[in-house]
């Protein structure tokens, strides 16, 4: 595979490092032919930490006429989403695209179409598809663990000083207050599409798709245009409810929480304190059982490329959730919002 990456900030990073592992432990046989960034500060910056010995450029055109690549990474801010990846197509490449598919519904529906008329992989990078723990949960709750399901919760907290994928911390030019995740027109929502959407797919893999919502939205975050603090009830197609709650906070030091549990009929399953490893009770282990040991949500990037990748090289094959899948989580975003705004549910195609 050769692979040009566009948008080489904080995400491209872990990406860069799990595709690294996988050519240790696997061989696998990936090159990088560009590393395309608007910022050409932080494309060296990018190639300095990883040592990558590739071209850079600040223009994706350029890079598309200049160097051979037949697969793009792209981690570049919402709004580009679109551009970025519909180029990508018209020039017959394949397509791994960083979460959400783009800042709006209507564009995001054009990428679509440019993929399934490019006839070429995509595949949106919501790496909590490939989260070992969410995985084994889904499991167990196939396999009745906790028997029924009665309800779920997942609870997203970060603050913008923590080092947590070192997504917020400052790179080499940035200001905070300029940053793009903080400008609504470019991130296109708030907490809820950003970092929350990896809290939202858990749930839907568990109970099926988000059919209603109710949500209130807060601001505790003084430099993010979007909401900061989401709270909501989601109602699922399996007819179970489930609280959803994301927070983004300056420097709010959080009590340790598990992400994520679901209570059952006859128990409960909990993702432990970081996204790390997986808990049953149950009447058999009241006081909890460890069934997963640590693997934790990094771990899944490298899942995630490698599924990319035997798609790239096995023709017919389909990633283990299709890119319209992913359309849900924006959906629940949107629907909370506008629940937020119009104070009542907001049932969801
Ligand atoms: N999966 C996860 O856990 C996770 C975590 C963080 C971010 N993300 C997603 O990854 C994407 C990037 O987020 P990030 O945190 O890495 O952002 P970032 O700000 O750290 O990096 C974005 C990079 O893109 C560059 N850029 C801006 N416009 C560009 C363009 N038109 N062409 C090429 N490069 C451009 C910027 O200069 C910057 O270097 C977003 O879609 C975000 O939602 C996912």
């Amino acid at each position: 595979m050769k692979l040009a990456i566009a948008g080489c900030g904080r995400i491209a990073s872990v990406h860069y490092e799990a595709i690294e592992q996988l050519i240790q432990d696997k061989n696998y046989n990936v090159s990088i032919s560009a590393l395309i960034d608007i910022s050409e500060i932080n494309a060296k910056h990018f190639q300095q930490k990883h040592q990558i010995d590739s071209k850079i450029f600040t223009d994706f055109e350029d890079a598309l006429n200049q160097v051979e690549f037949d697969s793009v990474l792209i981690c570049a801010p919402h709004d580009f989403h679109e551009t970025l990846a519909i180029r990508s197509f018209e020039n017959g490449k394949h397509v791994l695209l960083e979460k959400p598919m783009a800042h709006d519904l209507n564009s995001a529906l054009k990428i679509l179409k440019h993929s399934k008329s490019s006839g070429k992989v995509f595949m949106i990078a919501e790496n909590s598809q490939y989260w070992p723990e969410v995985n084994c949960v889904h499991d167990l709750l196939q396999e009745k663990a906790i028997g029924e399901i009665i309800t779920v919760r997942a609870s997203f907290r970060q603050n913008t000083s923590s080092d947590i994928f070192d997504s917020y911390n400052l790179l080499p030019g940035d200001q905070l207050d300029k940053a793009w995740r903080f400008d609504k027109k470019s991130s296109g929502g708030g907490i809820t599409l950003d970092g929350g959407a990896h809290w939202i797919r858990p749930m839907r893999i568990w109970c099926g798709n988000v059919s209603k919502t109710m949500a209130k939205f807060g601001y505790p975050h003084p430099a993010m245009e979007g909401e900061s603090l989401s709270q909501a009830i989601l109602e699922f197609d399996q007819n179970v409810t489930g609280i959803f709650e994301g927070i983004l906070t300056e420097v709010t030091n959080f009590s340790p929480e598990t992400p994520f549990r679901v209570t059952g009929t006859s128990g409960e399953l909990v993702i432990g304190v970081g996204g790390f490893g997986v808990t049953l009770f149950n009447q058999e282990f009241p006081e909890g059982k460890k069934v997963l040991e640590d693997h934790g949500y990094i771990s899944s990037f490298r899942h995630q490329f490698d599924d990319f990748y035997q798609c790239v090289k096995t023709p017919g094959r389909q990633p283990v959730a299709s890119a319209e899948f992913s359309l849900g989580e924006m959906k629940t975003a949107f629907a909370m919002e506008r629940s937020d705004r119009e104070g009542r549910w907001i049932e969801i195609e």
